[in-house]
């Protein structure tokens, strides 16, 4: 078990360029497992064209961009938000263009494949770079996530592994899932994927926690809040080696919908 790391020490301790370690896809870490789930899980939720609208915003979207790989072909305004600085920076860097940016292009390859457009990577990619308009700072643990921006609600919000790195206990994460839901419409789609079962996971040689869920803590945490689900799907973890990088149990992936205010 890892201490509490709140938003203050993700600010001042989390290595985005570390952490990006993880997406040097197809190269024998632990992050290929779970991305190579994430991102099947959002291709047939955004690509499928189940889901449509015109906002959406990411909350917690630390220095990555694949979460939008499938969500910008339904979705032609995105928003990315993170507490942290450098992250923010990371994904600016990439939307520029700039020299020295994370080289997404095996996955943005992956994804075109996954969604048979094999040819299309480039255009993808500026596909996504016109549709995320803004990075926001965020913290889930306030009323208005955003502030102090304030947002027109969107029409859908995606959280990846977020409610596991900034609640500590399952209250916390009741309140959190009220502040997010105050960002998205009534009839709006909520999509949250992460992880169960997890304690901690490293970031270079720094340890941060999670909160240890599980699928009845999640489902009673959205139907307490406001949210029905509409889609779940999980699937155990297969690697059975790199525990000491990251001690989840299982991938996650939930669609739901905001039934009520809360
Ligand atoms: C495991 S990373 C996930 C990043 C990204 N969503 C992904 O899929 O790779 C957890 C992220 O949660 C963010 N975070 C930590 N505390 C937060 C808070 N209170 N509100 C919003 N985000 C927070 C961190 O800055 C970090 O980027």
């Amino acid at each position: 078990m890892a201490d509490f790391t709140g938003r203050d020490v993700y600010q001042a301790e989390f290595d985005s360029r570390a952490y990006l370690e993880y997406f040097q896809f197809q190269a024998g870490t632990l992050g290929d497992e779970v991305i190579a789930f994430y991102l099947k899980q959002l291709c047939k939720t955004f690509a499928s064209g189940h889901l449509k609208g015109d906002t959406l915003l990411d909350l917690a979207s630390g220095p990555t961009i694949y979460q939008f790989l499938s969500a910008c072909e339904s979705f032609g305004n995105i928003t990315a938000s993170d507490p942290v600085e450098r992250n923010r920076q990371e994904i600016e860097m990439w939307l520029k263009n700039k020299p020295g940016a994370f080289d997404w292009t095996p996955i943005v390859k992956y994804v075109c494949e996954l969604e048979g457009t094999r040819d299309k990577w480039a255009d993808k990619e500026a596909k996504m770079r016109r549709a995320i308009q803004q990075v926001l700072y965020c913290d889930v643990l306030q009323s208005n996530p955003l502030a102090p921006v304030s947002l027109p609600k969107a029409d859908c919000v995606l959280a990846v592994e977020c409610l596991e790195a900034a609640c500590k206990d399952l209250s916390t994460m009741r309140a959190a899932l009220k502040n997010i839901s105050s960002l998205l419409k009534l009839g709006g789609a909520l999509v949250l994927a992460g992880i169960l079962g997890c304690s901690f996971y490293m970031v270079g040689p720094r340890k941060f926690s999670f909160l240890v869920l599980t699928e009845e803590s999640l489902r009673d945490a959205l139907h307490t809040t406001g949210f029905t689900v509409v889609e779940y799907e999980a699937e155990p973890r297969f690697d059975k080696d790199m525990f000491d990088a990251c001690d989840f149990s299982e991938k996650y992936f939930v669609l739901a919908r905001k039934e009520k205010e809360v």
